[in-house]
């Protein structure tokens, strides 16, 4: 058992939608977020990039105590778990397109993926397509811009809605009947995609299932805080604090900090 905090990271403020679903899971767990937006996007950086930017936000939460990492942000998982896996002794729980549910349900045979370059291009993600897409239409978008505009809290903006009706029309094309959010980012468009789509695309990602898995594997090695006190999330990030906090409401303690 252990009351040691929970470290998450992500490019920016897009891994709190995987927060708010660990904290909703595992309320008696501590928790610290590394928002690095100084470093956002991820997504358009090499391999090697997100692999060294992955690294130091592993060490910073490391040094921080902290006795396991959520690698919430989908590109950083496809490009760099492995290598978090085999260089530090701690345990990584990372995210990935929820490709499987949609190739499992769809009715269309046809399921879109909206995701980062960095995500696309990886091979994580291809041997994953390659797994579940047999016989069905794959149609993958690269989300180019749309990360910045979150970063920039424009999330619901014009701009944005813009650029997903050109992101959309090729899968509304291809009569999708699934949209997987593969970037944690992405939850934060549920309005306007809930506008743009027609009501019987379902919309999935998968940060309830990282918290399941999260779950499992706190308890599989005994790291479940098992001390009823009132939990405490730090959240620190390396530009300015107030979209993060415009996320995530008023309760939570965010920190500037220059890593
Ligand atoms: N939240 C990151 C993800 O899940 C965004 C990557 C980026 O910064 O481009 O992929």
């Amino acid at each position: 058992m252990s009351s040691r905090p929970i470290g998450i990271f992500d490019s920016g403020v897009g891994g709190t939608s995987i927060f708010k679903e660990i904290e909703a899971l595992l309320p008696n767990e501590h928790t610290i977020y590394l928002a690095d937006s100084k470093n956002a996007p991820y997504g358009i950086k090499t391999k090697q990039e997100i692999i060294d930017l992955s690294i130091k936000n592993t060490q910073l939460l490391i040094e921080k105590n902290c006795k396991l990492i959520v690698v919430a942000c989908n590109t950083a998982t496809t490009n760099a778990i492995e290598i978090l896996r085999n260089r530090f002794n701690i345990p990584f729980i990372g995210i990935e397109p929820a490709i499987k549910p949609a190739a499992l349900h769809t009715q269309t045979k046809a399921i879109g993926i909206l995701a980062t370059k960095g995500t696309l291009s990886s091979q994580l993600f291809h041997e994953t397509t390659n797994l579940y897409s047999n016989g069905l239409k794959v149609i993958e978008q690269e989300g180019e811009g749309i990360v910045s505009l979150i970063e920039n809290g424009e999330a619901e903006s014009d701009a944005m809605r813009s650029l997903l009706q050109i992101y959309l029309q090729p899968m509304l094309d291809a009569n999708i009947d699934y949209l997987v959010l593969g970037c944690t980012h992405y939850p934060y468009l549920m309005p306007l995609l809930l506008e743009l789509l027609p009501k019987h695309v379902k919309i999935i990602d998968s940060g309830l299932a990282v918290a399941k898995q999260l779950k499992l594997i706190l308890e599989q090695q005994h790291l479940l805080n098992s001390k009823l006190t009132h939990s405490n999330h730090q959240f620190y990030i390396n530009t300015r604090t107030d979209i993060i906090a415009s996320l995530l409401g008023s309760q939570y303690k965010i920190e500037a900090l220059d890593f």
